[in-house]
């Protein structure tokens, strides 16, 4: 809604408009911004205030606070008005105010008055329909961000003395992350940025990001996932990561080629702990972008229909987070339940690969499964994720950096160990099964009081049967199956 749609709507002399919106100041402002077009006195009532002039200075009248004697005193008065009405909802259950509502409404031609009703939600009596309008208030667009970004820099500069340090970019990047909020939001959280250092950087824009998946998210369908990852944490995917690093760009934004298409996503599939969940979050971590996992667990509750109201919901916070990588983990479990073809599975499956063909926000899917008997054919198909990747055991030379990664991570220093032994003994092992063995070692260590050594780690790895062993058979078939569907990862 803008100020012009107001205005339209009085000028075509609509007796009862109705704005809904959490933000009645900014309502309130259009409205008296457009005093000189009206040119016509304007009056607020509340409940508390009773009637107040917004045209022009005047004090609170607390006379006709009641809602009957407020609507009553309109309905007498006989020079032509405005009437902003805020938070009426609670009253218009009355058969009497509906009526008085209805007598002002009516006697338009004679009376003049228009009534505007502002409330956060407001349920129109079928009575007073055809003489009413409703608008919603919208939310703020670019420009209009930019405006609040720059009013408050300048309020600080005026406390200050001093400007705001920031530089075009960085500018635009908390333009667009505050889109999707309110005007009173974003301003609060244009605010916070500026205020604690006097600059907008780009280290502002996590907590940006983070406050305001707080201000959106009510239904805990998805989850913002505070702990990404960098490309030095997944050893090998070297494939996947020069992927990313060549379409960073185009999806931050920042090259701008118009006839490029922003990247869609990506469908990691693999074998089991060999590191797809923990490359999703790396794809995060080195775009820089807030990573939201869907949680399709929660997705399903149990009232009939509220299924896909809930994914259709989470798409719809994910594009107003964007720029922003959406994870959508162990998709099989999600998307599939047996046969029913009209179970809600089947739906959700329906509502993603339609968002997924229509959607223009830059939302990066992540979506990993290691189970393609699964996986319905529709999904996998050529084009809906720009590239699916193939997750397999890891090689010799994998498993060397993912024992330096995760020695390191145990404070242990890999000139220590007799790295080629290791490597040697693990043929087979995935990421997570070597990072099970690390672990173990240093607990064994820790419960023998001697160091942590090379010879307990490999006590713990020849422990282990690999799942490479165990499930060969299913991994075979899943090679076989990427061969030509797939690209590898590494
Ligand atoms: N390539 C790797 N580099 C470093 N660590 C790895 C790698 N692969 C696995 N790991 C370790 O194993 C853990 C489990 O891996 P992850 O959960 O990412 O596997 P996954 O492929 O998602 O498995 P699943 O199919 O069971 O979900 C990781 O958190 C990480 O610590
Ligand atoms: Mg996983």
């Amino acid at each position: 809604m803008s100020q012009h749609q107001i205005e339209l709507l009085v000028k075509s002399r609509t007796p009862l408009i109705v704005i809904e919106t959490d933000e009645e100041n900014q309502a309130l402002s259009m409205i008296t911004g457009m005093r000189a077009v009206l040119q016509r006195p304007i009056f607020k009532w509340s409940l508390t205030e009773g009637f107040e002039r917004l045209d022009q200075p005047m004090a609170a009248q607390k006379l006709f606070s009641k809602p009957t004697d407020a609507l009553g005193h309109i309905k007498s008065v006989r020079v032509s008005g405005v009437y902003v009405l805020a938070d009426f909802h609670p009253f218009i259950d009355d058969p009497l105010h509906v009526r008085l509502l209805k007598d002002i409404a009516l006697n338009f031609e004679r009376l003049g008055h228009t009534l505007i009703l502002i409330s956060h939600a407001f349920e129109i009596p079928v009575e007073l329909r055809k003489l009413s309008a409703k608008l919603e208030m919208s939310l703020p667009n670019k420009i209009e961000l930019e405006q609040i970004v720059r009013e408050e820099a300048r309020q600080w500069t005026q406390q200050s003395g001093q400007r705001v340090q920031t530089d075009n970019q960085t500018l635009g990047l908390l333009v667009s992350n505050l889109t999707g909020l309110s005007h009173m939001d974003a301003r609060r959280l244009a605010r916070n940025a500026i205020y604690d250092d006097g600059a907008i950087t780009h280290s502002d824009i996590p907590s940006v990001t983070q406050a305001k998946y707080e201000l959106l998210s009510d239904d805990g369908n998805l989850n913002f996932e505070y702990d990404t990852a960098k490309f030095s944490d997944v050893a090998g995917f070297a494939r996947l990561k020069t992927w990313l690093s060549e379409r960073k760009a185009f999806f931050t934004g920042d090259a701008q080629v118009a006839h490029m298409p922003a990247p869609k996503g990506v469908l990691l599939l693999g074998v089991q702990g060999c590191g797809k969940s923990l490359a999703a979050k790396a794809v995060a971590g080195v775009w820089q972008a807030p990573l939201l996992r869907l949680d399709f667990g929660s997705l399903y509750n149990k009232y009939y229909g509220e299924t896909e109201k809930n994914i259709r919901h989470a798409l719809k916070t994910a594009e107003v987070m964007s720029p922003c990588v959406l994870w959508l983990d162990e998709i099989e479990k999600g998307i599939v339940s047996g046969g029913d073809d009209s179970g809600p599975a089947k739906r959700v499956l329906a509502t993603l690969l339609t968002w997924m063909a229509e959607k223009k926000a830059p939302v990066f899917l992540v979506a990993t499964a290691n189970d393609i008997t699964a996986l319905p054919p529709e999904l996998v198909r050529k084009g809906r994720f720009d590239e699916i990747f193939f997750v397999d055991l890891p090689t010799a030379e994998v498993r060397f950096s993912i024992f330096d990664i995760h020695l390191k991570r145990q404070k242990q220093s890999p000139e220590l160990f007799d790295f080629a032994r290791l490597v040697e003994i693990s043929e087979g092992f995935s990421g997570a099964e070597i990072e099970q063995s690390v672990i173990s070692a240093y607990y064994s260590a820790h419960a023998q009081g001697v160091p942590f050594s090379q010879e307990l780690l490999m006590n713990e790895l020849r422990k282990t049967r690999p799942l490479s062993i165990v499930m060969s058979e299913q991994i075979a078939s899943l090679r076989h199956w990427a061969k030509d569907r797939t690209v590898p990862c590494d």
